[in-house]
């Protein structure tokens, strides 16, 4: 198939190197022009592990291309794909629609005429956007022979290419019978791998992405909440965790106990549906409870940290190990440790932080933090350790050498990946979350 991917950032890039991969024609386009000339360069414009060796190898074979001409990347598509970005709308939290819309015009200006294209919103939308769409489309270019379908995507950051190619379940949301065949067309390389492919109408797909993750950030907060209840009972969450996970009808997934989630999709998208919720007449009290229960808990994490120095950070030097909102990504939106770091320089703190791929993003979004070169630079006479992200790198530090390191041997471990009794072994004053 011939496909033209609109949007070049973590979903889209990813999406467009799988697809070249199952042995797709595929062009993506992004109109940010310096993305596109560093992608045609050979660089990769974000970190993901193994894009850049599929990026180049389906480059390399002439089945993945980049533009920054929309015209023409989707000259002789059959597949339209927007994978442009749905942040927060500043001001209310329902998501700003405005690429996606410009996008919805800009390809409705190229269709060809006479040939049906199917435009696929890979975004994740408000229920009802693959209808404002449509109509954007088919009034922009009354002519053309279109259906708008919507697929949206569930890849993780850090794993996006397993993901991608060994999905739970591939959603499509269709009112049309040759976008269907199309798109089955497309994902039929995973079929053959016996990945669930299931056909809703378009608005059930719409609403289902978002209800995944709104589902997903209502399991973390919950056992956030029993991780604080654990810290005044004396009891132990991981405990609780797994005592629970091992129930079938729970699972064991998105039960560890943590600052607060984070990142480029569950912030946004619980805000989101919230508000679609609300505009009709339908109020998602649940959700509405866990957005703001997690909005509080990533300050709450910095005056944690605050009180395992005794109360009072006022001149003090924290070092913080890892900014991304999880391991194994650059990206450092909504991430909890911009919160954390902030409430810690709000009480007078000096932040020294450290992290394997963030640190470019972060200069970007944190005032006033110094950046070390390595884990233990970032301890250096540091008047307490936080671990903020759990990057593999920072499971086994050398904890004689962060004790001789530190000048005050605290350490705050917010993903919970250190052994209490051996801190306690190496003299260090430990606290984690919800144990
Ligand atoms: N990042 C994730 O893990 C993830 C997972 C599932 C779904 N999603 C959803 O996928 C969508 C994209 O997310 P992302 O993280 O890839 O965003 P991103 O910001 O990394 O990428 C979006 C890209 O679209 C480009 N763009 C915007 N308007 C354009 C236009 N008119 N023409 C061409 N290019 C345009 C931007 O320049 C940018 O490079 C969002 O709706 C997001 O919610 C993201």
């Amino acid at each position: 198939m011939r496909i033209a991917m609109i949007g070049s950032g973590y979903v889209g890039l990813v999406s467009g190197a799988c697809f070249a991969d199952f042995g797709h024609n595929v062009t993506c386009v992004d109109k940010d022009s310096a993305k596109i000339a560093r992608l045609c360069a050979g660089e990769m414009p974000i970190y993901e592990p193994g894009l850049d060796g599929l990026v180049a190898a389906n480059v390399r074979a002439g089945r993945l291309r980049f533009t920054a001409d929309l015209a023409a990347g989707m000259a002789d598509a059959e597949a339209v794909f927007i994978a442009v970005g749905t942040p927060s709308r500043r001001g209310d939290g329902h998501a700003d629609l405005s690429h996606v819309y410009a996008a919805a015009r800009e390809i409705a200006a190229n269709l060809a005429p006479g040939r049906f294209t199917v435009v696929v919103t890979k975004s994740t939308v408000p229920v009802g956007t693959g209808d404002e769409v449509e109509r954007i489309i088919r009034e922009t270019n009354p002519q053309a022979e279109v259906a708008v379908a919507s697929n949206p995507e569930f890849l993780r950051e850090g794993a996006a290419i397993s993901d991608f190619k060994r999905p739970d379940r591939i959603l499509i949301g269709v009112e049309d019978s040759r976008a269907r065949q199309i798109l089955e067309e497309i994902y039929r390389p995973l079929y053959l791998n016996q990945a669930p492919i299931m056909v809703t109408n378009r608005r059930t797909a719409e609403l289902t992405k978002y209800a995944a993750n709104a589902f997903l950030a209502t399991k973390i907060t919950f056992i956030n909440e029993m991780a604080d209840l654990c810290e005044k009972v004396g009891a132990n969450v991981q405990d609780v965790a797994r005592g629970i996970g091992l129930d079938n009808r729970i699972g064991p997934k998105f039960l560890n106990a943590g600052p607060g989630y984070g990142g480029s999709c569950f912030p946004k998208d619980t805000l989101a549906l919230i508000k679609t919720a609300q505009d009709h007449d339908a109020p998602t009290r649940i959700v509405e409870t866990v957005a703001a229960v997690n909005d509080t808990r990533k300050r709450a994490m910095g005056r944690k940290v605050i009180q395992a120095m005794g109360g009072d950070a006022r001149g003090r030097t924290v070092a913080v190990l890892g900014l991304t909102f999880k391991p194994n990504t650059d990206d450092m939106r909504d991430s909890p440790a911009i919160a954390i770091i902030q409430t810690l320089q709000d009480a007078g703190a000096r932040i020294r932080a450290y992290d394997p791929q963030g640190m470019e993003q972060a200069r970007a979004v944190l005032a006033g933090v110094d950046y070390a070169d390595d884990p233990y630079a970032a301890l250096e006479g540091a008047d307490a350790m936080v671990l903020v992200t759990e990057w593999d790198a920072f499971r086994a530090l050398d904890l004689a050498r962060v004790k001789r390191l530190l000048a005050r041997p605290v350490v705050v471990d917010l993903r919970n990946v250190y052994r209490p009794d051996e801190m306690a072994r190496h003299g260090l004053s430990y606290s984690g979350v919800g144990r």
